[in-house]
């Protein structure tokens, strides 16, 4: 067995390092040991860390029997539900893999196109002028309106804002990365983070338990919305989820389908409000769509820009699956247990693919098709991401909702990254200030 080299300082230190900053702890160690390395954590045989877009193509060719990322994603459980997507290996996971996919196929994004500019278009109505806010907020309310409202297929009720407050609540609460070690999981009553986390989780779990009996005893005869093709899904025995396996799974879609691509947005005008002249031509380029979501999603300089936003920022630094048998990854003799893990950030950040990496230039993705180990935000293999067409398309229909309507600068001039649970969000939400802003109707007029 032949482990890379990697830092030998004792494991909860290596712990708190990375959950402070993965992005410097990858950077250390890729400069000291190469582009393979070891990390321990705590009760842990060791996490190999693979920076070579060779070692993450095996790493994402790994079957369903020899690299299980449910195991990898443990720490997500009290969040997520045991049911999860994230947390299902082997035979399970490709059974319900397979029954949540039809509603998140390239096609259907169509169907959520207008949904998706409308939920943006509200919130934009509602920003405050010429005073600084942290845009993250606005960002996660956009992205949670559009996930409920393609999930549910309604807009309004008084059950959807409850829904999306203790949501919102659950998710603040666990915002703290401390949050995510078991050993801080202690119910110590109403006051304490854990206990406000399960008390918002419960009154949320108790809605989705039940608008899935409404949709099993009114019928799903007209509705085109995710839970109605969850509730109709089959596996191949002709079996439904069952209702614990549809609850787990609608919360993994509320959770990982919102706060990600919020974030995703944040990082996306970080780097974009700095440069005027790309505004300017991007909101040419949107004008030219003449507000058709269809047309919208195909437009190159916007693609290129979320595309190159995913590539200078991932959300998620990096992506693991434990091995269920000995095996050599990246040149190296694994035991059974390692957690290998493809490093996003390292790959996205290598001269030899994206030359200048630090630069945001979207640009360079316009002729660029990198392969599916080079570019890599949504992870890969069985395993990547269900809703990346969706938050492709959904990052898209924001930013064309919101650049022809407001003009926007950063207030700060430093944007440091900090942790939020599982994806590495702005500083302070990053600050920013509306110095002009359109109504939907004369910005369509601009667009
Ligand atoms: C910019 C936004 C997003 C990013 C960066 C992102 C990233 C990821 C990553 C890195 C994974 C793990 C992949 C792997 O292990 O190889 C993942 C899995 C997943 N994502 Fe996303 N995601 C985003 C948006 C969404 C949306 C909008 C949804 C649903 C509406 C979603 C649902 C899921 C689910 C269900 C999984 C589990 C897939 C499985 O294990 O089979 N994500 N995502």
């Amino acid at each position: 067995m032949s482990f890379p080299p990697g830092p030998s300082t004792p494991a909860p230190v290596q712990l708190l390092r990375w959950l402070r900053d993965p992005f410097r702890v990858m950077d250390d160690c890729q400069a000291r040991y190469g582009d393979a390395f070891t990390m321990r954590l705590p009760r842990l045989p060791g996490i190999v860390i693979l920076a070579d877009p060779l070692a993450v193509k095996e790493v994402f060719g790994l079957g369903p029997d020899e690299g299980h990322a449910g195991k990898a994603n443990v720490v997500l459980k009290p969040l997520l539900g045991e049911h999860s997507l994230l947390l299902l290996d082997g035979a399970e996971h490709i059974r319900q893999r397979k029954m949540i996919l039809p509603a998140f196929h390239g096609e259907r994004m169509h169907a959520y196109g207008k949904t998706m500019l409308d939920a943006a278009h509200d919130s934009i109505d509602g920003w405050p002028l010429m005073r600084t806010f942290p845009v993250h907020r606005p960002m996660q309310a956009i992205t949670l309106q559009i996930i409920l409202r393609t999930v549910f297929g309604v807009q309004e009720g008084p059950q959807f804002t409850e829904l999306a407050d203790a949501l919102r609540r659950a998710l603040d609460t666990t915002a703290n990365p401390l949050l995510m070690l078991p050993m801080m999981q202690r119910d110590l009553g109403p006051l304490s983070p854990w206990g406000r986390f399960l008390r918002h989780s419960l009154r949320g779990s108790a809605i989705l338990r039940a608008e899935t009996r409404r949709g099993r005893e009114k019928g799903t005869a007209g509705r085109t919305d995710v839970l109605a093709m969850m509730l109709d899904a089959r596996d191949d025995k002709g079996r439904p989820l069952s209702e614990d396996e549809v609850h787990d799974e609608l919360v993994t879609l509320l959770v990982a389908g919102h706060e990600t691509t919020a974030t995703a947005l944040a990082w996306t005008l970080r780097w974009l409000l700095p440069d005027r002249a790309l505004c300017e031509r991007l909101k040419e380029e949107i004008a030219s769509a003449n507000g058709d979501p269809l047309r919208i999603a195909k437009l190159e300089l916007l693609d290129a820009t979320v595309k190159e936003a995913l590539r200078l920022q991932p959300v998620i630094p990096m992506v693991g699956r434990v091995l269920q048998e000995p095996m050599r990854i990246g040149g190296h003799d694994l035991p059974e247990g390692t957690l290998v893990s493809a490093a996003i950030y390292l790959v996205h950040r290598r001269p030899s693919l994206y030359p200048e990496p630090e630069r945001f230039q979207p640009e360079r993705f316009i002729d660029l098709k990198p392969a599916a180990w080079e570019w890599l935000p949504f992870g890969g293999g069985i395993r990547k991401c269900v809703g990346a067409a969706f938050a492709m398309y959904e990052m898209k229909m924001a930013l064309a909702a919101m650049l022809p309507r407001v003009e926007m600068r950063l207030a700060v001039d430093r944007v440091r990254n900090v942790r939020r649970a599982i994806t590495i969000t702005p500083e302070g939400g990053l600050p920013v200030m509306v110095t002009a802003k359109r109504s939907r109707a004369l910005g369509a007029r601009a667009a």
